[in-house]
This record gives C-alpha cells, sequence and structure tokens, in this order.
C-alpha cells in the first residue's frame, strides 16, 4: 500500500533499542551451538513459543536467559552486525543503541569483550553499511546504584566511546531517585542521560526523572499522559519520548495498539519518536512498528513524516548531523 511504501523510503533513526534484545532465536541457536551452551529451545517453533508475555518480568525472564550464550567478542559483534544489517533494510540511517554490560558481567564475561564486540560492528556499520551509531551504556535499576558507580569505574577507559547513559530493567519498585548520586556523577562526566520511565511504573516516576534527574531523553514514557503538568512540561521542553508500539503490546502496557498514546502525544506537540525496543521479541523492527501503529491509529502521511522528522531531531547528534537528515 501506499502507507507501506511512505514509511519504507523514509529515512529514519531508532532511539530506542538494546542490542541484546535484537537477538533472533535463529542466531541464538547457533550460537549456543557454537560455544556448546545448553539452552531450553531446540527449534525456533519453541522459541517463538515462549515469546508470549503477560508483563515486563516475563519479558525480562527470557531477555537474560537468552543473553547468556553469548561469551566471546565474535559473539557481541556479529550480533551488532545482524541488527544493522536488518536496519538498513528499513532505511535506518542512524542509531542510539543500548546495551546492558552488567547482564554479562555478572556471568562472567569481561566488560570490554561485549564493548569492543559491539563497537567494531558499529565501526564496521558505518563503513559498510553508512549507518552512523551512538552507543548508551545502561544501568539495571534492579541492581544497586553501589554496582552502578562499580560499572561506570569499570568502563572508564571506553567512556569517550559512550554518548550517554540508560536505566532500565525492571521498572516498578526501582525509582528514579534510586540512582540520583549516579546520574549527577554522569551528568558531571558529560554524558546525555536517558532513563526508561512510566513504562509500568507510575508518573511519579517519569517526574522524578524529569525534574529531579532531569534527563535528556525519555523512554517509553506512556504514563506521563496520566499528569497534564507531565505533558505540559514535555512539550515546553521538548525532551524527546522514545515510544515503542509492539512492545508496548507484547508487555501488556496497552491492551490494544488503539489504547497508544502516540497520537495523543504528537497532536500535544511532543517530540515523540517510534522505535522497535526488542525486536526479537516483540515481533518488529522499526518498519513494522511504524506500520502497526499507523494502521492502528490511523496516522496521517503528514505525522508519519513528523515521526520520521522526530527520529533525528530527538537524537543526540549535533545540529550540522542533524541538517544532513532534515
Ligand atoms: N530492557 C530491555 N527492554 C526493556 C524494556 N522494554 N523495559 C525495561 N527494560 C528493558
Ligand atoms: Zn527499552
Amino acid at each position: 500500500t501506499d502507507r507501506a511504501a511512505l514509511i519504507a523510503k523514509l529515512p529514519k533513526a531508532e532511539l530506542h533499542l538494546h542490542i541484546e534484545g535484537s537477538f533472533e532465536p535463529e542466531m541464538m541457536l547457533a550460537i549456543a551451538e557454537r560455544n556448546r551452551v545448553d539452552i531450553p529451545f531446540k527449534t525456533l517453533a519453541q522459541a517463538k513459543a515462549a515469546y508470549n508475555f503477560a508483563n515486563l518480568q516475563e519479558f525480562l525472564d527470557l531477555y537474560y536467559q537468552g543473553m547468556n550464550v553469548l561469551r566471546v567478542e565474535q559473539d557481541f559483534h556479529d550480533l551488532t552486525w545482524a541488527y544493522l544489517n536488518r536496519a538498513k533494510a528499513d532505511n535506518v540511517r542512524h542509531v542510539e543503541m543500548f546495551y546492558d554490560p552488567q547482564a554479562h558481567t555478572e556471568r562472567g564475561v569481561a566488560f570490554g569483550t561485549v564493548t569492543d564486540g559491539i563497537l567494531s560492528a558499529l565501526e564496521r556499520g558505518e563503513k559498510e553499511l553508512g549507518i552512523t551509531s551512538k552507543l548508551i551504556m545502561s544501568f539495571l535499576r534492579h541492581l544497586s546504584e553501589e554496582d552502578g558507580f562499580a560499572l561506570l569505574e569499570e568502563s572508564r577507559p571506553w567512556h569517550n566511546r559512550f554518548v550517554g547513559v540508560g536505566l532500565d530493567s525492571s521498572e516498578v519498585g526501582h525509582p528514579p531517585l534510586k540512582f540520583e548520586r549516579l546520574f549527577a556523577e554522569c551528568r558531571r562526566l558529560g554524558f546525555k542521560l536517558c532513563m526508561h520511565a512510566g513504562e509500568e511504573g507510575p508518573p511519579d516516576y517519569v517526574r522524578e526523572a524529569l525534574l529531579d534527574i532531569g534527563i535528556d531523553r525519555l523512554d517509553h514514557g506512556n504514563r506521563s499522559m496520566e499528569d497534564p503538568a507531565l505533558v505540559a512540561a514535555l512539550r515546553d521542553t521538548q525532551i524527546p519520548l522514545t515510544n515503542c508500539p509492539l512492545s508496548n503490546l507484547s508487555l501488556c502496557v496497552i491492551g490494544d495498539l488503539k489504547e497508544s498514546p502516540l497520537k495523543a502525544q504528537l497532536e500535544a506537540g511532543l517530540l515523540v519518536t517510534v522505535n522497535s525496543d526488542d525486536p526479537a521479541y516483540f515481533g518488529g523492527y522499526v518498519n513494522q512498528n511504524y506500520q502497526a501503529i499507523a494502521d492502528a491509529l490511523d496516522l496521517s502521511d503528514d505525522q508519519l513524516v513528523q515521526l520520521a522528522r522526530n527520529s533525528f531531531t530527538g537524537a543526540f547528534l549535533n545540529d550540522a548531523d542533524k541538517a544532513r537528515h532534515l
């Protein structure tokens, strides 16, 4: 259809993508075999059948289990390279990628193994695919702030390779202010600050992230819509939001794509973007997210163009690089 053709041809940036969430079961089975690691799935069908989630935690349990087969630098390179090739097919020109080092170092894989594998694929993606990229180191919020400080210290030799830091994993019970000192230190070091907030957690968590921490970009942010003062703050500051439609549906953040706040956010003048989050688990890469949400909310062509533009406006690119894309 015309809509599919428009989506396919729009240049896009992806601003909310966990590289470990792009781990397709096919590659998982192959890497499990080459690393001689046992996994609970023997076939693609078995893996896909397990990807049926009632909430965020049910997903996270499988997400951490899946990445357990990643052991050596080549694994992280292959994972990242596969994502970049898939993104290229969707006309993604720029990606700002999260990764979860603590999920690997906790099981004995060195920080440098993970990070160097990802970085070498990102460099190759720029050279061979023309996709620019930035890496965002994410802290696991179910761990302590002290654990976060340990990661920040361990990562010191790589600090100039990250544009920013993020906060992800189990949201409820782990509010932004649990990490107030850590994020203040990250700010002092010059990192951009991102946090997942208002995915399952209450509007109070969004308020903490936005007003107390002073984040530069809000991941998900669905539940901001419950508080008119937050909507006004997001509109006035133009802090970007990264919406992830198929993720919201898969994790039962919404019961139907028609309940997505995305159109209301656009119409309220918020700088909202469309992203895939964990595409291997949620059934779609970027274009499939644009298509599904446009169909469900009957977005206009102008709104689709706006969303693609927002993805560059909301990126951590300098003005000259943004201008090249806009
Ligand atoms: N880690 C990977 N995907 C996530 C999500 N959607 N929410 C919180 N943590 C995550
Ligand atoms: Zn996410």
